[in-house]
């Protein structure tokens, strides 16, 4: 898609005077009124449609202001020199969505027309799709984690999703990678629009300090919804919360492969866990939190022939994170 030359002059113009976002205004609120001019709920929608869009699918938007989103569902995605794969997630190749029951099922996301609607600024083709669900949901609760002041209004209705981000994601098990390359995604994607780095930052340290930490007590992130258990990195190897209520967010087994045999850094970029089962072939070596010579495809997160490096799966900080956006911002 391709925006008209205004809008993309006040992105470029957004670039360079980020610095001086009031601090009483939202990040949301500045930048609708930076990249489109009036600051209204239908504006506030489009941004967030604009930036977790640009997040799941790399860049669209021609041209940008010349930072490169590789996108959440890019097969081959690297997160501190590490393959990470987060498509069998959303695709149904793992039975990671929880639907309520003991165990995850598989289900399909991307029903509604996959990339194509993203890249003309819609959630998905039907309205009834679990893709439409998800991209909305997503635009919903990206808005009220940048203060978009709208949020509620017509044009931009409340998140209705589930109000526990440990519900939703529990059965994927999620690890420091897969978080810290989701997470960069959503970062790129705003640097990618111009925003500053100085804001990328601290929306890159709220989403870490509230997500990325295992057993965290219950936060509240969307007011209405209230306090509730917000982890989303459930796997062993996530840091664990000061004062971590782990029995009420037990970390859950590996999800199942559901439709495919998972290469390497598909699902999980590392092979070996001491919890895999299955029957099928594969070793795994690990150390430390991982160990034992595992076997299975069964354990969707976990290829057949990958060697675990303990020394490269230690959890990646923000500051890695931020390392390579900087890079990026300088180029
Ligand atoms: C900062 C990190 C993340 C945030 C804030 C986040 C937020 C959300 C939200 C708000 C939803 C919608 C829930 C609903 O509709 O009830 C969702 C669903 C989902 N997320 Fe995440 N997410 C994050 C990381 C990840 C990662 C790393 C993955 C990796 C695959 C992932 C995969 C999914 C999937 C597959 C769904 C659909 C689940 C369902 O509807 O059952 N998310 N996420």
């Amino acid at each position: 898609m391709r925006f008209n030359s205004a809008l993309l002059a006040a992105a470029a113009a957004a670039g360079t005077a980020l610095a001086q976002r009031p601090t009483n205004t939202s990040i949301c609120d500045y930048y609708t009124m930076a990249l489109l001019k009036e600051n209204n709920a239908t504006n506030q929608y489009t941004l967030l449609t604009l930036l977790v869009n640009t997040a799941i699918i790399g860049n669209y938007t021609q041209p940008n202001v010349g930072v490169s989103v590789p996108g959440i569902l890019n097969p081959n995605g690297m997160y501190n020199n590490t393959k990470v794969n987060l498509v069998p997630y959303f695709d149904g190749g793992l039975a990671s969505t929880n639907e309520g029951g003991s165990m995850g099922v598989a289900k399909n996301f991307l029903d509604g027309g996959g990339a194509a609607p993203l890249m003309k600024n819609m959630p998905a083709d039907d309205m009834t799709s679990n893709q439409y669900k998800l991209l909305t949901h997503l635009y919903e609760f990206f808005g009220s984690l940048l203060g978009c002041s709208e949020v509620g209004m017509t044009g931009f209705a409340a998140y209705s999703g589930d109000a526990s981000m440990y519900e939703v994601h529990k059965f994927m098990v999620l690890d420091p990678f897969q978080m810290g390359y989701f997470i960069e995604q959503v970062a790129l994607s705003a640097a990618s629009f111009g925003v500053a780095t100085s804001d990328i930052e601290a929306v890159g340290q709220a989403l870490g300090s509230l997500f990325n930490y295992r057993c965290s007590p219950k936060t509240t992130v969307i007011k209405a919804q209230g306090p509730q258990y917000q982890s989303i990195c459930t796997d062993q190897s996530c840091p664990l919360a000061d004062n971590a209520v782990c029995d009420a967010q037990p970390a859950m087994d590996q999800p199942l492969v559901a439709n495919a045999t998972l290469a390497d850094g598909e699902g999980r970029n590392a092979t070996g866990s001491a919890t895999m089962s299955g029957g099928a072939t594969g070793t795994a070596t690990g150390t430390a939190t991982m160990s034992g010579s595992a076997s299975g495809t069964t354990s969707g997160k976990s290829s057949a022939t990958a060697t675990f490096n303990a020394a490269s799966h230690a959890a990646p900080g923000l500051t890695g994170m931020f390392a390579t956006l900087v890079a990026f911002l300088a180029l």
